[in-house]
């Protein structure tokens, strides 16, 4: 997994190696990487919704796009359309490889607490936004179809690799974006009539587990809660208050 955090000193440590999941699984002809929590740096305090705090992790991994969804992911690259930086859903489905594929990836008390249907997602780039209509759920993006681009978290100074492969769970509260390798704020010129990238996006459930994982407790007093109508600085991720 490439994890790139500028050339600035890292502010982003993995969790011990107690805590990281760092045994990968085997499942079948699925290749499986060492996936891992990454532990997000102190930021202005913030509530996602008035109910729970942020994340304080994200988790990735990589895992082989199984070759039925890879072909429907580069169909689906094709007909994303041509609006640059936004997320277009592309469709709800079921579908049991990618299911087994992704219990196997995720650490077992993870697996448990995933969703399906899936949904596909295309995008020319993705300004920086929130999903946070999605209240009780975090999200999952595995990427099965794109150039390579980079998954930025605004605020963390982390960069995710986001090619085919590659496989992401975070907080929808958390302002992100999809950005070109290096960029660190959006520009929409540059995605104009650019490549697509495909996502499968998947949920989990906020069960206790999930909460413990990723570090969610209540909501801070006093905190800024996040919320669907909070506005996001597109080119740079800051919340506009
Ligand atoms: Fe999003």
């Amino acid at each position: 997994m490439r994890v790139w955090v500028s050339n600035r000193p890292p502010l982003l440590l993995p969790l011990s190696s107690e805590e990281a999941d760092c045994l990968p699984r085997v499942c079948g002809a699925f290749f499986l990487s060492c996936g891992h929590f990454v532990e997000l740096p102190d930021a202005p305090p913030m509530s996602a919704s008035a109910r729970r705090g942020l994340a304080r992790r994200i988790w990735h991994s990589r895992a082989a796009v199984p070759a039925p969804l890879e072909q429907q992911a580069s169909q689906l690259a094709e007909k994303t359309p041509q609006t640059p930086g936004r997320v277009h859903q592309l469709g709800r489905f079921e579908d049991e490889t990618a299911r087994r594929a992704l219990s196997a990836c995720l650490p077992e008390d993870l697996a448990a607490s995933l969703h399906s249907p899936f949904e596909w997602y295309g995008c020319r780039g993705a300004g920086f936004h929130t999903d946070a209509h999605y209240d009780e759920v975090l999200f999952g993006a595995w990427c099965m179809a794109g150039p390579m681009r980079d998954f930025v978290l605004a605020g963390t100074e982390l960069r995710l690799a986001c090619a085919a492969g590659d496989l992401v769970v975070f907080d929808p509260f958390q302002p992100h974006a999809v950005l070109d390798p290096g960029q660190l704020r959006y520009d929409r010129e540059r995605y104009v009539a650019a490549a697509a990238t495909v996502f499968l996006g998947f949920e989990l459930e906020l069960a206790a587990e999930v909460r413990e994982r990723f570090g969610i407790g209540p909501a801070r007093p006093g905190a800024l809660s996040i919320g669907s109508a909070t506005p996001v600085n597109a080119e740079t991720g800051q919340i506009v208050r």
